[in-house]
């Protein structure tokens, strides 16, 4: 019996809301596996199954889904500690790294996961990878607007012994600069192979003053979820 990917998305997320209690404080993630977990948080307060949930989106989008299901919400300044965030990813490494931002949201993600007690991480088997960029797919930097094409060159430069091309994101349908919730752009960097210390590259980035924040959560997730043709499987950090 072959599940669709969506599928897999579905039921890691419903597990991970296993972990859910009523009177949490809950980090809500952004995308398509996130999505699942808040539908369903939705339906078990509905049902009275869960009660005294406090929500803290990390979008503007998961704040409406959230909030059209009725989940209370709130935010990180009245809210500084969460017991539990449940969240997607791009890319999950061996030592649960992630890659985050491909939906743009990895600057209010990093913010509000790095306050939980619990971060579980809810993937299917499409999203392990070898090391960081091993997919192919971009690692996300949130850079401020101004010079954004300087601070593109400055990053591509912190990589060049690895190989990396930066590129703006742009919307498929006008070209246009994607802007986050933040009003800021994103840059995304392919590498071409493992760059190696993580902690280290990140910094860089960071030491770069265009630069807001980038996708890598090194060291964040504390439970991994993996939905995949073999089943479920969980690793714990
Ligand atoms: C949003 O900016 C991202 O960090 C998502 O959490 C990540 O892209 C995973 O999204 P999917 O669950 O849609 O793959």
């Amino acid at each position: 019996f072959k599940f669709t990917q969506d599928e897999l998305k579905k039921i890691a997320a419903y597990k991970a809301v296993e972990y859910v209690e009523s009177g949490m404080v809950l980090g809500l993630g952004t995308g398509s596996t996130a999505k699942h977990a808040i539908d369903r948080i939705g339906e078990l307060l509905r049902e009275g199954k869960l009660a005294d949930i406090i929500g803290i989106p990390t979008s503007t989008q998961t704040h409406e889904q959230a909030s059209s299901l009725g989940i209370p919400l709130s935010d990180l300044d009245t809210h500084p500690v969460l017991d539990l965030a449940i969240d997607g990813a791009d890319e999950v490494d061996p030592d649960m790294n992630l890659v985050k931002g491909r939906g743009g949201s990895l600057l209010r993600e990093k913010m509000i996961e790095g306050c939980c007690r619990k971060f579980v991480v809810i993937v299917d088997e499409s999203k392990l990878v070898d090391y960081v960029g091993g997919s192919g797919l971009a690692v996300p930097v949130e850079v401020v607007p101004f010079c954004w094409k300087f601070t593109a060159q400055k990053l591509k430069s912190l990589f060049e012994e690895g190989g990396c091309v930066a590129k703006l994101r742009v919307l498929p349908e006008n070209g246009e600069p994607f802007v986050t919730d933040n009003g800021n752009f994103i840059i995304d960097l392919y590498f071409k192979r493992d760059i190696g210390d993580l902690r280290a590259a990140g910094d860089a980035m960071l030491r770069l003053a265009g630069v807001v924040e980038h996708g890598m959560f090194i060291d964040m997730a504390t439970t991994l979820i993996v939905a995949g043709s073999f089943g479920l499987t969980f690793q714990l950090h």
